[in-house]
């Protein structure tokens, strides 16, 4: 257990060029999950220094693409933001950058990191740790076409016979890159085995501008072990996240010495119900209904019997019928009898 001393001792901002990011703790860019829905959630709830886009092919930052995906769709309120592109065209990379800086980007992150075949089939996200010539150019490309920060997002290498990460961060460093986020694990690990949170601190202890660890975060106590342990200037929540979107106010609360909240089954329902309607009135019945099923999949895991909620959420055919799913798994919690018993 961290002490009230040593908690007071973490920091609790850092700085992207002129952007003062605090607090340092941020959501981490979601495939499918971070769109400004949930980014708005999150950052409404308190506790959430900075929050990213999904991840967006710099392919498909034209006008046209915009409106087809909308991956790059915001509002005011989710400020600073990050937009994170992936590619490996330098100059492709670098026009999209522009486009983005020109949508209201207050940071661009270039992903180095994501592992899915289709992505580092095409040269993109975990691929460019195996091409760092490649890699510079595309930074340096980018870095000379924006004015706004740019970052990087990466993993520590391809696998563990090519582990890259205190290389790659200099070399970021180096090409004016002005905040790193190391998720440690491998492009081959993917998911498995555990983020080998020494590596963040290795890498942080290499370069001077600030760095974010990524990966493995269970909860808000685990986060500042985690930053202390590290010596990271920030650290970047994800899967933990869709689980318990709290976590952000949970680890504000902990830092001001106060017990965090800890989310009824009613703060719960409350919280799907919302996401659930905003998606209702912001998106096509087919994209909300989806985007329902994956936030149900984390949002429930400790939720007692939440395999059959997962399930009859899954088969819905329907928003509603996902929405009478969930209120009726929840309902059982609302009834002190059963609750009692
Ligand atoms: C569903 C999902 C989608 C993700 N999409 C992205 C992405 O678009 N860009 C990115 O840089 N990382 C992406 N990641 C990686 C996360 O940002 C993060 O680095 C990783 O999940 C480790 O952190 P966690 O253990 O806190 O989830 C994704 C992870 C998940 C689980």
């Amino acid at each position: 257990m961290l002490s009230q001393e040593n908690i007071q001792k973490l920091p609790t901002s850092y700085i992207i060029e002129q952007l003062c990011i605090t607090p340092n703790i941020v959501l981490a860019p979601m495939a499918g999950v971070t769109d400004s829905i949930f980014r708005r959630m999150i950052l409404r709830m308190g506790g959430c220094g900075l929050v990213s886009t999904e991840m967006t092919n710099a392919a498909s930052v034209s006008p046209k693409a915009l409106r087809r995906h909308g991956l790059l769709t915001f509002y005011p309120e989710e400020r600073p933001l990050t937009m994170q592109l992936s590619g490996n065209d330098p100059d492709l990379v670098a026009h999209a950058a522009q486009m983005v800086e020109q949508l209201g980007a207050d940071i661009i992150d270039l992903n180095c990191g994501c592992p899915s075949p289709k992505v580092t089939g095409g040269g993109h996200g975990a691929s460019l740790l195996r091409d760092l010539p490649r890699m510079e150019r595309m930074l340096r490309a980018v870095r000379a076409a924006v004015q706004v920060p740019i970052t990087l997002k990466f993993r520590a290498g391809w696998d563990e016979q090519q582990l890259n990460y205190l290389e790659t961060a200099k070399l970021a460093e180096d090409c004016g890159v002005a905040a790193l986020a190391l998720h440690p694990r491998t492009r081959e690990q993917r998911y498995t085995g555990q983020a080998d949170w020494s590596r963040v601190a290795a890498v942080k202890a290499a370069v001077s501008i600030p760095v974010i660890g990524s990966g493995d975060v269970q909860d808000a106590h685990d986060a500042l072990v985690r930053l202390r342990a590290s010596g990271a200037d920030g650290v970047m929540i994800g899967r933990a996240a869709m689980a318990n979107p709290w976590i952000f106010l949970q680890i504000a609360q902990l830092r001001a010495g106060q017990a965090p909240i800890q989310p009824t089954p009613a703060d719960k329902l409350d919280f799907l119900l919302r996401y659930m309607a905003m998606c209702e009135e912001e998106m096509a019945p087919r994209l909300a209904l989806n985007k329902t099923k994956q936030l149900i999949g984390q949002f429930v895991v400790a939720l007692p019997g939440a395999s059959h909620l997962r399930v009859a959420v899954h088969q819905a055919p329907s928003l509603s019928q996902a929405r009478d799913a969930i209120t009726d798994y929840f309902s059982v919690f609302a009834d002190p009898v059963v609750s009692s018993r």
